[in-house]
């Protein structure tokens, strides 16, 4: 390629927009409802260990693949070995399979925050499992209570701000918003302290029990459920890291950025799950073994309304709380809507206008069948879930695994690792080298098959 490829202007750029990428529902929604169904503090740990060793090197990996081919995932996994292309095509499938989901819980998120608004949140917490139970099921009747609706509505904005290409406002609102989601998310976690009867919950949050691994299969089911998350987390196996590393200077130090990149998406996701989890245990009575069968993708919007409630002033940081989440799942939604486009017109060289059009015609058609899954068309069940359940299945805990799992093969075994290392040490150093090394080429691929394959047979 002789054209100059457009890079970030700084380190800090970098890292803003790619973490911008990653801080999203993912650690506001779907992490702490995860912990609570996955054993807690059991969770937390496996999440923790897996993040900072298999997260990190495979964000590294990515970034890395991106800055040294210059392309995005397409053109990369070509360039890198013209026999792994179908990586390429394949990773750009999951941000298609994500985004309509995504924008039906991103619906959730602007009713509830319309609601609190409106001055509803003392009513909501008053019955929140029934009041979230009707919206999603569609039973209330009224436009306000219907779930599609609210899709719409999400999936409207973030198709609006991709086509008319007004991203960078919206992006340089989020440097102030996301900041100050963090120190409110600290605020509330610290207040959800005083809950009675909350020790209970820290303590099922933060200190691991064993006794929650009864069989291999519980404990490869916890696995995957960690590793899959790790991946919807830090927006791996999808296509979006590559891209960013294309954009990154050749200066800029890589193992430095995605340390940071992934201290801070886990920061967020520990803080979501402290202000969530163990208000959850207290209002419950404190019995993990119901928690764990209730905990499901409604515990934030369940549980979140009843910590307001009892907070002074609690309308109002309930109210500030869900615009801020807007903010944080808006953000992702454009940026896996961008996703979903560029590889389209990538493999397609069809016209911006034209693969938007597309993008959200998929969207409208999986988005709504994620929202009707919950209400009229309950009875539909693939592999035993629901619509969306299924969607964020066979996204996170079957694609991503089996990605991850060439992507190894591929960098540990075909290009070899030097392809890589070659690329970090050009910007500073890389000290995890020979754990990183063995990481890729010995521990993540037989991990992964054999979690992945009792998950899907056992
Ligand atoms: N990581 C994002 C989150 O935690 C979700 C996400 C997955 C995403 N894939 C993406 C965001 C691609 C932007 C682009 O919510």
């Amino acid at each position: 390629m002789s054209q100059q490829r457009e890079s970030f202007s700084s380190r800090i750029g970098f890292i803003l927009a790619a973490a911008g990428s990653a801080v999203g529902l993912g650690n506001l929604w779907r992490f702490p409802y995860l912990a609570a169904q996955k054993g807690g503090g059991v969770f937390l740990l496996t999440y923790l260990i897996f993040g900072l060793s298999f997260g990190l090197s495979l964000l590294i990996t990515e970034v890395a693949i991106g800055r040294r081919t210059r392309q995005s995932s397409v053109g990369a996994y070509r360039m890198m070995n013209p026999k792994f292309s179908f990586l390429g095509v394949l990773t750009a499938f999951v941000p298609a399979i994500i985004l309509p989901y995504y924008c039906a819980i991103g619906g959730w998120v602007t009713k509830y925050g319309v609601e609190f608004f409106l001055g509803n949140g003392k009513k909501i917490a008053e019955n929140s499992e029934d009041y979230f139970n009707t919206f999603i099921t569609i039973e209330g009747g009224s436009l306000l209570q219907n779930a599609e609706f609210w899709f719409l509505i999400f999936l409207g904005i973030t198709a609006v701000i991709v086509i008319f290409g007004v991203e960078k406002g919206i992006e340089k609102a989020s440097m102030i918003l996301m900041p100050a989601l963090l120190i409110l998310s600290i605020g509330i976690a610290i207040y959800t302290f005083t809950i009675p009867g909350v020790a209970k919950g820290l303590k099922y949050y933060l200190l691991p029990d064993f006794s929650f691994i009864k069989s291999f299969k519980d404990f490869a089911d916890l696995l995957l459920a960690a590793i899959g998350q790790l991946f919807y987390s830090l927006s791996l196996a999808m296509a979006i890291m590559i891209t960013y590393g294309s954009y990154m200077k050749q200066e800029d130090d890589l193992q430095k950025s995605s340390i940071q990149i992934v201290l801070l998406d886990t920061c967020v996701a520990f803080l979501a799950g402290l202000m969530i989890v163990p208000p959850v245990v207290a209002y419950s009575g404190g019995d993990p073994g119901l928690i764990q069968s209730t905990a499901g993708p409604g515990l934030m919007f369940v549980t979140l309304p009843k910590v307001f409630a009892g907070m002074p002033a609690g309308g109002i940081i309930g109210a500030l709380f869900f615009v801020l989440v807007f903010f944080a799942a808006l953000t992702s939604s454009i940026s896996l809507m961008e996703a979903v486009v560029s590889v389209i017109m990538d493999l397609t060289k069809m016209a911006r206008k034209k693969a938007t059009v597309i993008v959200i015609g998929i969207s409208l058609v999986l988005g709504t069948l994620s929202c009707l899954g919950y209400g009229p068309l309950a009875g539909v069940q693939l592999l035993g879930r629901a619509f969306l359940d299924f969607f964020d299945f066979i996204t996170n805990s079957v694609m991503m695994p089996i990605i991850a799992i060439f992507t190894c093969i591929l960098v540990g075994h075909v290009v070899k690792t030097d392809y890589i290392e070659e690329e970090v040490l050009k910007s500073g150093e890389f000290k995890a080298k020979k754990a990183y090394d063995i990481m890729i080429k010995w521990i993540a691929i037989p991990l992964l098959a054999v979690i992945l394959l009792t998950n899907l047979f056992a």
